[in-house]
């Protein structure tokens, strides 16, 4: 059994409404972004694939897909203890982040409509499909007699500023690395039905694709960055060696980031048979694979010491819990947390310096 916290008792923000939990490193963020440079990305050289993967949006493939059919009319009380505070924790999470999306891309449509109708457009059918992402997942936290207040959320969160490259580059890698979770959770249950406790899993197929369509949009809007014919406007940065080093580290703190709440869920994944190791290991080579599509290079998984590290960074990261847990007095945890950290740093620098890999030179062999 992999080491992983267990996960406090839900608190409330009112009765039947669940506060939302603490914002730290790894809780999803909100962002913003400049909307006025979006808005002038230069999309002439691939308007043509553009428009192809805004059709695929617009289609809307999935309006009847997230209905709660019969299979969810049912009393839930019977997921109980730790399995049901891991699965309230999994939602939430799942929920905010898909929320966040939801919010980011409203307002980019909102404040595109005139400037980019074309790109509105597109950002209008990508928050269509968070919100009933979110939505779907929020219905879910109902049956279990809580539910997220979104409106709270959206008011209270801090928002944090990415510059649009940031936003494409991690974008691009979170709605990948979604479509991964969510298919291999998919497939898992399709090969093992006795752990599926609840039909949420059941919708995961169709959802995934979505997921899929965004990061594909957000690989047009990658090359617009590395293909602009506006040098001036559109800075040359994305397409040579600092672009190189930004996507090492995207890649790196995507996957850290990924390897830490799998073990911090490890019970949530334990307890529908999943275990997490594997999943964290074969969630993060997938999406790097899917990667070389987009990104001129790949981090080399294969090395030793990859996933070794990686794991590093988790353990760190559940003392840290354990130390912000604990009542010692706040100068106390604050010099127990310097090794910890300084033990993150270390090792995610470590990764850092692995030799990536150069994706042209796999590019043929990726799906
Ligand atoms: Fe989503
Ligand atoms: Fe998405």
């Amino acid at each position: 059994m992999v080491k992983s916290l267990e996960t406090p008792e839900p608190q409330l923000l009112k009765p039947g409404i669940k506060a939302p939990v603490r914002e730290t490193l790894l809780t999803p963020r909100f962002y913003t972004t400049d909307f006025e440079a979006v808005a002038n990305l230069d999309i002439s050289v691939n308007e043509t694939e553009l428009r192809a993967v805004i059709e695929e949006l617009r289609a809307d493939y999935n309006r009847h897909h997230f209905v709660r059919d019969e299979e969810f009319q049912q009393n839930w009380d019977g997921i109980t203890g730790e399995k049901r505070r891991a699965f309230i924790d999994f939602l939430e999470r799942s929920c905010t982040s898909e929320f966040s999306g939801f919010l980011l891309f409203k307002e980019l449509s909102r404040q595109l409509k005139d400037k980019n109708p074309l790109l509105a457009d597109a950002f209008n059918f990508l928050a269509r499909d968070e919100a009933r992402h979110a939505g779907f997942l929020n219905k879910s936290m109902a049956d279990l007699n809580l539910s997220l207040d979104l409106s709270y959320l959206t008011k209270n969160r801090t928002y944090t500023f990415f510059p649009p490259e940031w936003v494409i580059y991690t974008v691009y890698l979170s709605e990948k690395i979604g479509y991964w979770r969510y298919i291999l959770v998919h497939r898992h249950m399709q090969a093992n039905p006795e752990y599926q406790f609840y039909p949420l899993f059941r919708k995961f197929e169709s959802w995934c694709q979505d997921e899929n369509r965004h990061g594909d949009f957000f690989k047009v809007l990658l090359r617009c960055l590395t293909t602009s014919r506006k040098a001036s406007t559109q800075p040359q940065l994305w397409n040579n060696w600092t672009a190189r080093l930004w996507v090492r580290f995207f890649l790196l703190t995507v996957f850290v980031t990924h390897t830490m709440t799998v073990f911090e869920r490890a019970t949530f994944y334990e307890s529908i048979g999943i275990h997490p190791r594997k999943y964290n290991n074969k969630v993060i080579q997938e999406t790097n694979n899917t990667s070389a599509r987009a990104f001129p290079l790949i981090l080399n998984t294969n090395e030793p010491t990859f996933f070794w590290r990686l794991e590093q960074c988790s353990e760190n990261n559940l003392k840290l819990a354990e130390i912000n847990k604990s009542n010692r007095p706040k100068i106390v945890r604050f010099f127990q947390k310097i090794p910890p950290i300084i033990g993150i740093i270390w090792h995610m620098l470590r990764l850092y310096l692995i030799k990536p890999i150069d994706a042209e030179s796999i590019r043929e062999t990726v799906r």
